[in-house]
């Protein structure tokens, strides 16, 4: 039988008491995760937050998480092709609107032409201004059920045969549409019926005119099925791909909680009240695994994805606090009052160089970010 240990006050030595090689090892450690986190911060910006914001916004967080909300997902034409596009300007980020009326090369003729004839049926040799405005808004009118007919064939999944024969019969709700009659599809002289429209003709006439060679949008053609079928698909924003999802869970579930780990058990052997070590210590790990799960719940349907999604903004912070909290209540606790005013000096320095960073760099960065961003639109 061996002698019995002699009783010890503390059978585990506490942080204080390692010896000074071991404590600044630990201390290096602890400051190198914490300078560590801070780029990951500075990566989180520039991967996932809005233009002119610090970091994500739960609205960026569900977009990366869910995908795009409530709206219904719809291809670029028909973004492009809004009923109401006064003061939008005509581009990639506006509208193509104009196209069907004043920005169309024929569309003035149109209307002279058509008040002509309004004019010769009531026996007026000159159209007057109300005969005018008469024939302005007819033209307006078959121009709109051009519009309204190119969304259908796009909405209607854009084949390509219909294309190829310049022939889309048009759906049940728009058959009596008024529509420009060189674009509908006519045999013996006579629009067929049910009626249907001469899709490839539209997209020659109104578009090709500017998206062709020579012509003002000619690096974006639309002279051929091909061409116009990039535009006229559906892409859905469904969030993060499944891969990069797996992928960014087992990173972060076996790098990230060895990091965590070693935190939370640096800061297990310090005196700070049980309690308060029985919450802090193991708080990182349990944020991470609450976090992760939300990610994968934030695919989840609406509405209880994107709810999932925005929790991840505080799980986040959940683990960026207790990581924080692990790093400065060990290092404080390392060291007796000389490493403290060491500890106090550095903190200060690091606050003051954040500060000058702040308004020196990240805060012009932000700004010029954010009207670039505004410029853009
Ligand atoms: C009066 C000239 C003009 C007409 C007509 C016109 N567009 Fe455009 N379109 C533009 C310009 C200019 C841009 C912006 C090009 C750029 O960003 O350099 C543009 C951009 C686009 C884009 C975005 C290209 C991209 O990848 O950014 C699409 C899609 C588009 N137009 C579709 C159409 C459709 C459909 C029609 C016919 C209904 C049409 N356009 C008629 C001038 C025109």
């Amino acid at each position: 039988m061996n002698a019995p240990a002699p009783p010890s006050p503390s059978p585990v030595p506490t942080l204080a008491e390692l010896p000074l090689p071991v404590r600044l090892t630990l201390a290096l450690f602890l400051l190198s995760v914490g300078l560590g986190y801070i780029s990951a911060l500075v990566q989180l910006h520039f991967q996932h937050a809005s233009p002119g914001a610090l970091l994500p916004s739960p609205e960026d967080v569900v977009r990366v998480f869910h995908g795009a909300v409530g709206e219904k997902p719809q291809s670029k034409i028909e973004q492009l092709l809004p009923e109401d596009y006064q003061g939008k300007k005509m581009n990639g980020q506006g509208q193509m609107t104009a196209a069907f009326f004043k920005r169309s090369e024929d569309y003035n003729n149109a209307i002279a032409e058509r008040a002509r004839q309004l004019a010769q049926k009531q026996g007026l040799k000159k159209p007057d201004k109300a005969i005018k405005e008469a024939a302005k808004a007819e033209i307006d009118q078959e121009r709109n059920g051009e519009r309204l007919a190119m969304i259908a064939w796009v909405r209607n999944g854009a084949k390509e045969e219909e294309y190829t024969e310049d022939n889309f019969p048009l759906p049940p709700d728009l058959a009596h549409l008024p529509i420009t009659r060189k674009m509908l599809v006519e045999q013996n002289g006579q629009p067929v019926e049910p009626r249907a429209v001469k899709i490839q003709t539209l997209f020659r006439e109104r578009c090709a005119t500017c998206h062709q060679d020579g012509g003002e949008a000619q690096h974006f053609p639309l002279t051929n099925f091909a061409e116009i079928k990039k535009y006229a698909s559906v892409k859905t924003s469904a969030g993060m791909s499944l891969e990069k999802l797996a992928q960014t869970t087992h990173v972060h579930l076996l790098s990230f909680s060895m990091l965590y780990g070693l935190t939370g058990l640096i800061l297990a052997f310090s005196n700070y009240p049980r309690w308060v070590r029985t919450v802090l210590c193991p708080l990182p790990l349990l944020a991470q695994v609450v976090d992760i799960s939300f990610w994968w719940l934030a695919r989840l349907p609406e509405p209880q994805g994107p709810m999932f999604a925005r929790c991840i903004v505080y799980s986040g912070a959940g683990v960026a606090v207790g990581l924080l909290l692990h790093i400065v209540l060990s290092l404080f606790n390392l060291f007796r009052v000389k490493g403290w005013l060491i500890l106090v000096l550095l903190f200060a320095a690091a606050g003051y160089a954040g500060y000058e960073a702040k308004i020196r760099v990240i805060d012009p960065f932000i700004a010029q970010e954010k009207s670039a961003s505004t410029e853009e639109k």
